[in-house]
């Protein structure tokens, strides 16, 4: 299977309270952009395409590797994958038959939540997610913050990055998107057309950073 991965990195770093991009403030000494980058390719994925802030492309080529496309993101987080999905019509052949999109802003996701992600690609899944299970009792409460309810936690799960696509589907998917359509992943982009998205375990070091606090932990993880 030959799979490109999308690291997508053009936002903002303003709830990490960063004066610069969020993909760029290190953890260890390297940017968050760069540990996802190589997360993917230790996962298996043979090319990376990143999604930057126009603005800031020099700032993200000057770190990472010279082989690693870079393109300008949108507005929204769809908008910056949409972007580099385009930009994989230039990568060559062979033409991948897989894409994996990853948020830079899990740095320290293993490379086997990858390969596990790539595995069920080529069982034959169209759309994969690597989720967790809630831990926590999930309520729902009112405009006063009063519980008016809770939901059963034993079927919800949390969906992680990297998600792996077929990569026709994928792009089907992103051409069938209204212009200003937002979503929060891809999997929802590719459900929104009837494809069905299969699971796999995902890992707790794949956590999203994005309070201060966030990145406190990954550093206390690097190194263990
Ligand atoms: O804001 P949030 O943490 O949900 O963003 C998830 C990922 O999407 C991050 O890696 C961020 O850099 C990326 N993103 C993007 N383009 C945007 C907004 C977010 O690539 N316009």
């Amino acid at each position: 299977m030959h799979a490109v991965g999308i690291v997508a990195a053009a936002g903002s770093g303003l709830r990490l309270g960063a004066d610069l991009p969020k993909a760029l403030v290190p953890l260890a000494g390297r940017p968050l952009v760069c540990w996802a980058v190589d997360t993917l390719l230790a996962g298996g994925v043979a090319r990376v395409v990143v999604a930057v802030p126009a603005s800031e492309r020099a700032a993200f080529a000057a770190v990472l590797a010279r082989d690693v496309v870079v393109v300008d993101g949108g507005a929204t987080r769809t908008a910056s994958v949409r972007a580099a999905l385009a930009a994989m019509t230039d990568l060559g052949h062979p033409t991948p038959d897989a894409v994996l999109v990853h948020d830079a802003a899990r740095p320290l996701t293993p490379p086997d939540v990858v390969a596990r992600v790539l595995a069920a690609l080529a069982d034959g899944a169209r759309a994969v997610v690597p989720v967790l299970p809630m831990a926590d009792t999930v309520v729902v409460v009112d405009d006063a913050g009063v519980v008016t309810g809770a939901v059963p936690r034993a079927p919800l799960r949390r969906v992680q990055t990297p998600q792996g696509f077929d990569r026709a589907t994928l792009v089907a998917a992103y051409a069938a998107l209204d212009d200003g359509a937002e979503h929060t992943d891809d999997a929802s982009v590719v459900r929104a057309v009837g494809v069905p998205v299969v699971t796999v375990a995902g890992a707790e070091r794949a956590a999203k950073v994005t309070v201060v606090h966030d990145l406190e932990v990954a550093e206390l993880q690097v190194g263990t």
